[in-house]
Order: C-alpha cells, then sequence, then structure tokens
C-alpha cells in the first residue's frame, strides 16, 4: 500500500488479490461501454484555469450534504454486493468513511444487512433502495433502515431493467449466477480474499437472506432479486416511499432535464445526476455533460449530487465548479476496499481528498463555497 499514489494504483492492485469474477463485475459497465468510457472521458476535456499569486494558505474542503457538516464534498456511493469485494465489506467501509467524515452508502443488495452494519459502527449511515415488486418487503426494508437511525434515503431509479455487463454473463455471475470452473479455479489462486470471505459475517444479500421465504442460498435469492426489478415503477411510487419513509429521500439516477424537474416537484432532499456508472443505458450521454444542464434548471430547488467517472480530486472539482453541490464515488472506494480492506478505502479518500485540495490551490479557491464555472476555462 505504501506504494500506492493514485486510484488508478488502487485498481491495479485489487486485480490481483480478488477473483477475477469481482474486479470485472465492479469494472464493468453495459454493453458495448460507450457510456461508460463518455464518463471518464467527459470528465478529462474539462479544464481547469491555473491561477497564480492567490493567498491559498488557508483552505477548507469541508461543504454540507443534506444539511450535514462533511469535511470533504463526497460521500461513498452505494455499490451491490461490497462484502464479496472484502469480508465484511460494508462495515469496513463504512467505519473508514465515518472516520474521514463523510458519509456512507448502504447497497439493499449488500452483503451485511442493515442491522450488521448498525452494530458495527458509532454513526448513522445512508440506505439505498431498490423498490421492488414485493411492495410488502420494500417497506420492511425501509422500516429496518428507519429503525436502524439511517439518516437518508438513496432512492435509485434507474434500475427497472437490468443493463447487461457482458463480463458478468462470461463469468456466471448473472442472475442467477452459476460460476464457471474457470472462475472457482481463479478465486482458489487468492487466498488473502478467501480468507477474508470467509471470516465474513456472510456470503449472500444480508438484507434479503432468513426473510424471503423458501429463499436461502445466493443462487435463490439472486433469482429472486432478478425476478422483482419492477417495470412499473412510476413517479407514484415516490410518492409511496415519501409516505412509509419521512425523513430525507436522494433520487438517484437522474440524466435528464425532464426528469430533474420531476424529481424536484416530489419534495426529495436531493437527486443525484448519475447513468449508473455507465452500467444501464449504453449509449446514454456522460453524466457530467448533463450535470450543468440539471443543476441550472433546478439547483435552486433541489440539491444536486454527482456521480460517474470520478477517479481523482480534479473530477470532484470539475463537478463542483459545473454546479454539483457534491459528489459521490463508487468505483474509486471498491478498489481501495478489495486492494486492503478498510485502510484500502482510507487510502481511496486521502487520495481524492489530497488532489481536491492542490487543486484547490493551484486554481486560487480557499472553500468549496469559493469553486464555481470561473475556475473553468470556458
Ligand atoms: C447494481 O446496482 C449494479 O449496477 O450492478
Amino acid at each position: 500500500m505504501r506504494d500506492v499514489t493514485c486510484i488508478e494504483d488502487l485498481r491495479v492492485l485489487a486485480r490481483r488479490r480478488i477473483p477475477r469474477a469481482f474486479s470485472d463485475y465492479a469494472e464493468a459497465g453495459s454493453y458495448s461501454e460507450e457510456t461508460l468510457r463518455a464518463n471518464r472521458g467527459d470528465l478529462e476535456q474539462i479544464k481547469l484555469r491555473q491561477r497564480v499569486m492567490v493567498d491559498v494558505s488557508s483552505r477548507d474542503t469541508a461543504t454540507t450534504m443534506l444539511g450535514e457538516t462533511v469535511s470533504l464534498p463526497f460521500g461513498l456511493g452505494p455499490v451491490a454486493m461490497t462484502g464479496l469485494q472484502h469480508g465484511n465489506g460494508e462495515i469496513l467501509a463504512c467505519r473508514a468513511a465515518h472516520a474521514a467524515g463523510i458519509p456512507f452508502t448502504m447497497s439493499t443488495l449488500s452483503i451485511c444487512s442493515i442491522e450488521d452494519v448498525a452494530a458495527a459502527v458509532a454513526k448513522p449511515f445512508w440506505f439505498q433502495l431498490y423498490v421492488m415488486k414485493d411492495r410488502g418487503f420494500v417497506r420492511s426494508l425501509v422500516e429496518r433502515a428507519a429503525a436502524a437511525k439511517c439518516s437518508a434515503l438513496v432512492l435509485t431509479v434507474d434500475l427497472q431493467v437490468l443493463g447487461q455487463r457482458h463480463a458478468d454473463i462470461k463469468n456466471g455471475l448473472s442472475v442467477p449466477p452459476s460460476l464457471k470452473i474457470k472462475n472457482l479455479i481463479n478465486m482458489a489462486t487468492k487466498p488473502g480474499w478467501v480468507l477474508s470471505v470467509l471470516s465474513g459475517k456472510r456470503w449472500t444479500f444480508g438484507n434479503l437472506h432468513g426473510r424471503v421465504k423458501g429463499m436461502e442460498g445466493v443462487k435463490s435469492l439472486a433469482q429472486w432479486v432478478g425476478s422483482q426489478f419492477d417495470e412499473t415503477l412510476s413517479w407514484k411510487d415516490v410518492e409511496w416511499v415519501r409516505s412509509i419513509w419521512p425523513g430525507k429521500l436522494i433520487i438517484k439516477g437522474i440524466l435528464d432535464i425532464e426528469d430533474a424537474k420531476l424529481a424536484a416537484k416530489t419534495g426529495a432532499t436531493a437527486l443525484v445526476v448519475s447513468n449508473h456508472g455507465g452500467r444501464q443505458l449504453d449509449g446514454a450521454a456522460s453524466s457530467i455533460s448533463m450535470l450543468p444542464k440539471i443543476a441550472d434548471a433546478v439547483g435552486s430547488e433541489i440539491e444536486v449530487m454527482f456521480d460517474g467517472g470520478i477517479r481523482t480530486g480534479q473530477d470532484v472539482l470539475r463537478a463542483l465548479a459545473l454546479g454539483a453541490r457534491s459528489c459521490l464515488i463508487g468505483r474509486a472506494y471498491i478498489f481501495g476496499l478489495a486492494a486492503g480492506g478498510e485502510a484500502g478505502v482510507a487510502k481511496a479518500i486521502g487520495i481524492i481528498r489530497n488532489e481536491l485540495d492542490v487543486s484547490m490551490a493551484l486554481t486560487g479557491v480557499r472553500t468549496v463555497q469559493d469553486i464555481g464555472r470561473h475556475i473553468l476555462v470556458q
């Protein structure tokens, strides 16, 4: 870990440490991965203005997310099966996030359960919700999140049907999973991962296990999840979620101005401009290219967050300059987790923090509130 200086180093290390099926799962985009590449490519096109001779001696990366003070303008976004990147992955990532003073979001499809994480961390975390066909089960999930004192509900709205990721099918990580012999052999060559996952609390979907009648193993649970994506989902369901969750609500997966306006009307606290990390509609616009249009349209009515392709602190700076109040990172911390557990997540957060801090200085801004379009080359 000492030689790790950037997120790409963590990605390479993660690939060495964990089975290929799970690295592929984390890295993949859907279909031809055009949108996955556009997310990164369009971020890299945005040029920062180099400013000199500005007193930047006292800098501060703190800001607020949902009205709460955070030490950095980003949090950890929801990622399914985090606990298969490293045993107890959700607990470790949450601890690293809280130690850094930023929020952690647990996925509905996590390996540790809501209760496992709540019992192992000192502060509230955010819970990501998939509205599945079985509304009774969804209601019970929301109640469990409330009982665990989750401080926000992140409603994912861009996964009514699943975008195909070729690698997952080739690796047998599709729904239902049927890992190929070559993957099992590959797993046996990663003893550190085997040890960490075997010593973890759980190996299957913790929020579902024992809660869905007749569904126990990973295979039947995954089959159940696959049959539960609800193609009928509509804004009416957001109203329903609001009626059973009185707390702060974040709508994640907005990539269109019209949808952003509809999301703002729901009374949600925030929306996340997102194309699900290029994992859903391939051929969709990059997340960063839609951000300024959406921020201009609804930024005064609803808190606008951003995700999609962030690998550096410079990327965070670009997103804030284009109107995001804050960001979520996904793969960047997952690489850290797979590479080195809690310390790896802390490393990922620290890398992005330092890059952001230095880049703020070199663009001549001292606080997150000072960041705006004026720091970009027009
Ligand atoms: C699930 O949310 C995924 O993108 O795999």
